[in-house]
């Protein structure tokens, strides 16, 4: 996806740790043009998927995932972080370890939301290590339902996530991918 390649190249901050800081159009600015061109790309990847839901994970998965939902016309649910206290009724939780953070966090979702037929494309922002999308993935299995794909914006090939996903046999879609970042440089995987 050309626009987002270009934004990456042009405003994406290459950080120790091999973190890619994208804040100025994705991660706290975000660009409402860019995140119309990636709903858009995402219809036209998963058109064949049947999709029913789109799933992701709060804060930075949720704008992808709206603007995604709106183009293909069907709901979006974000999974939470954290246990909410109104939340009264049954939940589905899962764990996904954070790496970065260095801490196992419960996601939660309510099973009035994903239901036995359903088809789910789990969208998010970043793809490292994979702990988020099989989470929700487990969650979609808890439910009774099927991943019809996983949407990811940047995909970190060269973190373990992509890797795992594809071999588990899910549909993976991501929008650009990044074989490394040495030198304070992104090198993309299709160079
Ligand atoms: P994983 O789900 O792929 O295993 O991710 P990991 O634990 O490695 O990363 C934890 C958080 O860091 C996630 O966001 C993930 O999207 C984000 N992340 C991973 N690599 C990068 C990167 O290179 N750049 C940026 N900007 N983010 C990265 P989060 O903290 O859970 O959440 P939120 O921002 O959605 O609230
Ligand atoms: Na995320
Ligand atoms: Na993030």
């Amino acid at each position: 996806m050309e626009l987002l390649r270009n934004k990456v190249i042009s405003e994406g901050i290459v950080l120790p740790g091999n973190v890619l800081k994208v804040d100025s159009f994705l991660n706290h600015q975000m660009d409402p043009v860019l995140m119309q061109e990636i709903g858009r790309e995402f219809r036209r990847r998963f058109a064949d998927a049947g999709v029913t839901r789109v799933l992701t994970i709060e804060s930075s998965g949720i704008a992808p995932g709206i603007m995604t939902a709106l183009e293909i016309g069907v709901p979006l649910i974000f999974a939470r972080k954290q246990k909410s206290l109104t939340l009264t009724e049954d939940i589905f939780v899962e764990t996904a370890y954070s790496y970065t953070k260095q801490q196992s966090n419960d996601i939660t979702v309510s099973k009035k939301f994903i239901h036995p037929g359903d088809r789910v494309l789990v969208i998010d922002d970043f793809l490292a290590n994979g702990e988020a999308a099989f989470a929700l993935a487990r969650i979609v299995q808890q439910a009774g339902a099927e991943v019809a794909g996983i949407g990811i914006v940047i995909e970190k090939s060269f973190q373990p996530g992509a890797a795992l996903l594809t071999g588990e046999g899910y549909r993976l879609e991501s929008l650009v991918r990044i074989a490394g970042l040495a030198d304070g440089e992104v090198q993309f995987a299709d160079d």
